[in-house]
């Protein structure tokens, strides 16, 4: 197949580092459309994303797959597309979102090709740049009849794995009215697919872990032994993007039965997340943070979207997943500030003397019957424009409210906290980027576009009462596109 864009060459990171809406060290496509995270794979030691990419604009349209790879997790090498749709052939509308296996030696790819929904594959070579589309393609070219007639065309996104001298699939679907849908799959050859059954319905109505919405995309099922997690992303009737969610269960002759769930990522930008078991056996996960801005802005800017950091997800007793920041992006830590044991009194702002568009915030708090504290970030000298993520802890929550040109920008992002002394949080600052993790693995993601270039400093505050902090370290973070 030819590949329809040149290679990429070093003025593609120069784009990159010039629009302070940038990334510094997130993954953003040399420019154009970026939204899921695709055919995620560990091979031979080098980590192989691929991601749903329209190189004819900064919006959603001609789905391709774009491709970039990393030997240590943090810094990315572009790779040519390495899929395109094919005119008249069962992807002519776009090749949409998949996963990559490692077939006896033999890179494969499972992807949706559109209209309509259905699945198809391809042979890689052993670079991973090349791929070749099977002639039988699509190898599943929509669902069982029972569910072609109640799923409204929405059939999409394998996720195969190997188990038991078989590969098996997920797939997300859904019914009228009723609620999202993961299908369970069989196969021998990865050619030719049997329908298993249905293994999780989901109902429209309910909100008992998380609301369900209407359609499931991009399920992936996660083995963590004698638990297994169903990761989905949630969209509802209308067709809008609400988060990406889990159920913890049992997965005992390929029956499914949930035991807990939650959202996975809390914020208005995370979505569509797949994950990989690496070779040293933890799973790595990337998300796709989208835009808040408007569309138009994207459109100026001529790039929509990027990739989460790389986040490595681990099952709690408990049954919920907890993400946390690989600890390769440590290897991006420059200079350091820090400060330990300061006591801050009721109604207090405290000026930081650090600033940055590219951040990493470790700070541990011991709340003192405080009403509100927390730490705002891309401040102007005057606060006319901040971003504040505060901390309620008779609430057990936590927020983030953005001051834009000193207009409130909502909605705000929320998530909930477990009451801890000290409470240790890691805020990551990137350009329009935010991320924040607590230290018992919840995460938020969320999105900031401050209008002044001296937007950059960092503050604590208290209302209330008093709080005192513990320690707080920031560091400056190198980019990843020198
Ligand atoms: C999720 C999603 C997938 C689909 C892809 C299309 O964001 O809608 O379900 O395969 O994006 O780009």
């Amino acid at each position: 197949m030819q590949n329809p864009i040149p290679a990429l060459g070093r003025s593609i990171h120069a784009q990159r580092t010039l629009d302070p809406y940038r990334p510094r060290y997130h993954f953003t496509a040399p420019a154009n459309w970026l939204n899921d995270p695709n055919g995620l794979i560990d091979w031979k030691g080098t980590i192989h994303l691929f991601y749903q990419y329209n190189p004819n604009g900064p919006f959603h349209g001609t789905i391709h797959w774009g491709h970039a790879s990393s030997v240590d997790l943090v810094h990315w090498r572009d790779h040519p597309i390495a899929l395109a749709p094919t005119p008249g052939g069962p992807d002519a509308d776009g090749c949409w979102s998949g996963c990559a296996v490692d077939d006896r030696g033999a890179p494969t790819l499972l992807y949706t090709g559109v209209s309509p929904q259905a699945v198809c594959l391809a042979v890689g070579d052993e670079t991973l740049e090349t791929w070749r589309k099977y002639e039988g393609n699509p190898v599943i070219p929509a669902p069982p009849s029972e569910i072609a007639a109640v799923c409204g065309g929405d059939f999409r996104d394998p996720y195969v794995w190997r188990e038991d001298d078989a590969w098996w699939m997920v797939i997300g679907s859904r019914r009228e009215g009723v609620g999202g849908l993961v299908l369970l799959y069989r196969s021998v050859d990865l050619r030719h697919w049997e329908f298993v059954r249905i293994l999780l319905a989901g109902d429209e109505e309910s909100s008992r872990y998380f609301y369900e919405g209407a359609m499931w995309e991009c399920p992936n099922l996660l083995d963590f032994g004698d638990r297994r997690t169903l990761i989905l992303s949630v969209q509802d009737a209308q067709v809008r993007l609400h988060h990406a969610a889990y159920f913890t269960g049992l997965y005992r002759n390929q029956e499914f039965k949930p035991v807990a769930g939650d959202v996975l990522a809390h914020g208005d930008s995370f979505y569509a997340p797949q994950a990989t078991r690496l070779s040293d056996g933890r799973y790595l996960l990337f998300g796709w943070l989208r835009e808040t801005r408007p569309h138009e802005a994207a459109m100026a800017a001529g790039w929509s979207g990027c990739m989460s950091l790389p986040l490595i997800v681990t099952l709690r007793e408990d049954g919920r997943l907890a993400l946390a920041p690989a600890p390769e992006l440590e290897a991006l830590r420059g200079e350091a500030w820090s400060l330990s044991d300061l006591p801050l009194g009721p109604h207090t702002i405290q000026r930081l003397d650090v600033a940055g568009e590219a951040l990493e915030i470790e700070i541990a708090f011991v709340p003192d019957r405080a009403d509100a504290f927390g730490v705002a970030v891309r401040c102007s000298p005057d606060g006319e424009e901040q971003t504040r993520i505060v901390i309620r802890p008779r609430q057990n929550e936590l927020y983030v409210e953005r001051l834009e040109a000193g207009v409130a920008v909502t909605p705000t992002a929320s998530m909930p906290l477990t009451p801890a002394t000290p409470l240790v949080l890691r805020i990551f600052v990137d350009a329009s980027t935010l991320e924040i993790f607590s230290e018992d693995g919840r995460y938020l993601a969320t999105r900031l576009y401050p209008r002044r270039s001296d937007s950059a400093s960092v503050h604590l505050f208290t209302t209330g009462a008093a709080v005192n902090v513990q320690r707080l370290t920031v560091w400056r973070l190198a980019s990843i596109w020198q």
